[in-house]
């Protein structure tokens, strides 16, 4: 399914580790509509080697950034609009790590310095990111950026830790920059905020089996898959969706504004029902 809709338009996308990456399926999805991109990740990432067959089948280079850092981001700036020969059109923001989270510490154990370890990685970078887009004048009129989301930034999901905070900081810092970067330039700056999705980042969430099969029954449409979520960037960095900006756009199948689901309710049912045979 190709329309060509984001054809002309240049583009940055951050965060392809492997096949299961959002931006792995993004990546793809934009130049099949038409797009130039550049790759990037944290050199740490970039050693598993596996990014350059996207850079091969995207025929598009790998510029290595860790996004905590903004001279990398400045070099990657710099150097992304060398090769595409102009400004940008588009950013996707498809980065997450929790150092709490991998070492399975506890939230309320938390410990502080890898907190603000995953703000930095999480939610700030997205801010570096733009500052650092801003002060180079290196978007387009109308370009958009896009960073990813997860409902746990307004609902408590225990297993999602210290990310629940970055995710929270992820959309404000979408909002606010939103707000400047639309009456200074027109980009516009959103967040999507996506079903739970089998990946390196989502998987690494204690008990995301579980959550990832309760939302897919909570959801009057199933969870988003990451194709479906790459299908949603590109509608999002095409011409389409020029008057949208400072949102949190809910890409779940209907799980935000669900209570409960007759799924869920048949489930808790023939539970009760098997404990009562237990014990009686
Ligand atoms: N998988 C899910 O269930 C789910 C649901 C909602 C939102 N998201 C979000 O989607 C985004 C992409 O995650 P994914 O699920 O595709 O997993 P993923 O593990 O494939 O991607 C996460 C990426 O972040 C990169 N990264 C980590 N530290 C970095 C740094 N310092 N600098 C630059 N890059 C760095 C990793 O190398 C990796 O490529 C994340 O923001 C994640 O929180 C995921």
């Amino acid at each position: 399914m190709s329309h060509q809709i984001l054809k002309g338009k240049k583009g940055i996308i951050f965060g392809a580790l492997d096949e299961r990456s959002i931006a792995w399926k993004t990546a793809l999805r934009a130049v099949e509509e038409g797009a130039e991109i550049v790759l990037t990740n944290a050199p740490i990432a970039m050693r598993m080697g596996k990014i350059n067959e996207l850079a091969q089948a995207c025929n598009a280079p790998v510029i290595a950034a860790d996004a905590t850092s903004t001279a990398d981001i400045e070099n990657l700036v710099q150097k992304s609009m060398e090769h595409l020969g102009g400004k940008l059109d588009f950013v996707l923001h498809s980065i997450g790590m929790s150092p709490n989270v991998r070492k399975a510490i506890p939230y309320t154990e938390t410990n502080y310095d890898n907190f603000l370890k995953t703000l930095d990685i999480s939610a700030l970078s997205l801010h570096k990111v733009l500052q650092t887009c801003m002060k180079m004048d290196a978007l387009n009129e109308w370009a958009s950026v896009i960073a990813l989301s997860y409902i746990a930034a307004q609902r408590t999901f225990p297993g999602y830790n210290d990310m629940a905070e970055a995710k929270a900081l992820l959309e404000s810092i979408a909002r606010s920059f939103g707000y400047h970067y639309g009456f200074s330039k027109k980009v516009r700056v959103n967040t999507i905020s996506q079903s739970p999705t089998i990946t390196t980042a989502g998987s690494g969430v204690s008990g995301f089996d579980a959550f990832y099969t309760y939302a897919d029954k909570m959801s009057p449409l199933g969870n988003a898959t990451g194709e479906q979520c790459a299908d949603f960037c590109i509608a999002m960095f095409s011409d389409y969706t020029k008057m949208i900006t400072m949102q949190n756009l809910f890409h779940d199948g209907g799980f935000s504004n669900t209570g409960v689901s007759q799924l869920i309710v048949e489930e808790m049912q023939k539970a009760a029902i098997a404990t009562e045979g237990i014990n009686g």
